[in-house]
């Protein structure tokens, strides 16, 4: 093992799901509430002790990276005006120990190989990826609270580490499904997998256990990417390599405590503005009180 303090977040995607709102701006820079989509999924990173955030994008997202760059004349603005809650929301939003780069991803092979393209940055070390589609609410308010814990748990068990939450059958064919043998899963139990199955056709998923995007992986899924040939929709799939590591050493389905809200689609990005709008203090409470007027 090695010291855990890289993170790939491929945001390479066309957001077809999300069209056209994401025709010209990134799907990860569509907002909920007051955030990109994506300044959420880094803080959760932060949060959970990364150092070093990859992002694997492609020409015409610059934005991203834009959005963590200090912006002088907006800050000289706002300070001037005495704005300190808005400067305090725009400044300084990567800790000085931690930094953010980006490779390419020149062609859309697949998860797998957006991974792929980070494999210089990670070297030979251990590595997460999160899916930034997928964002993760806890009602504790700490919504890095699974990710520490998966984070935890690879240091602890010495077991690659898949975060997964249950899904109604019939939504099985969305997700990659992990086999753990019939094992019940209580929040924050974890399993070890057997298998992992991508987008099974409902009706034969070994079971309801979706694989809902933080991964933490030993360095030689690297290699295992490499080897991998195109699986699933003709892509690179980052569960074949996860499959191909299950033979080499322990991976764990690990439940989470928190619930997924996933902004990838027009329905899940609507309820993740509800679901946020509503624990944020600023407007919580009177967008609760507007929907209760509302006529269902
Ligand atoms: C990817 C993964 C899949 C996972 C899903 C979570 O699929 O391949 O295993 O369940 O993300 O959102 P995608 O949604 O990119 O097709």
């Amino acid at each position: 093992m090695t010291e855990l303090t890289k993170m790939v977040i491929p945001v390479a995607g066309l957001g077809t799901r999300v069209l056209p709102a994401s025709k010209v701006i990134p799907k990860e820079m569509l907002t909920v509430v007051d955030k990109p989509v994506i300044q959420y999924v880094i803080e959760e990173a932060i949060e959970a002790g990364f150092k070093e955030i990859i992002l694997v994008t492609r020409p015409g997202k610059e934005s991203i990276e834009n959005h963590f760059e200090t912006h002088s004349e907006l800050e000289t603005a706002l300070e001037h005006k005495g704005k300190v809650a808005l400067l305090a929301s725009v400044r300084d939003m990567l800790p000085d120990n931690v930094r953010l780069s980006t490779v390419y991803q020149h062609q859309p092979l697949g998860l797998g190989h957006a991974v792929l393209c980070a494999a210089k940055l990670i070297g030979d070390e251990d590595f997460a990826v999160t899916l930034p589609d997928v964002l993760v609410f806890n009602a504790d308010g700490d919504h890095a609270h699974d990710l520490k814990a998966i984070v935890h748990a690879f240091k602890q068990n010495h077991a690659a580490q898949i975060m997964v939450e249950a899904v109604a059958d019939d939504k099985v064919s969305s997700y990659g499904i992990v086999d753990c043998g019939g094992a019940e899963f209580l929040p924050g139990e974890s399993h070890n997998v057997i298998a992992m199955v991508e987008k099974p056709p409902v009706g034969e998923a070994p079971s309801n256990q979706s694989i809902i995007g933080r991964y933490i992986l030993p360095a030689r899924t690297m290699t295992l990417l490499r080897e991998t040939r195109p699986g699933a929709g003709g892509e690179i799939q980052l569960t074949d390599a996860i499959n191909a590591l299950i033979a080499e050493m322990p991976v764990q389905a690990t439940s989470m405590q928190g619930r997924t809200y996933d902004c990838g689609n027009k329905l899940g990005y609507l309820i993740a503005n509800i679901k946020f709008g509503l624990n944020h203090p600023e407007i919580g409470a009177d967008l609760a009180a507007w929907i209760r007027q509302q006529e269902l």
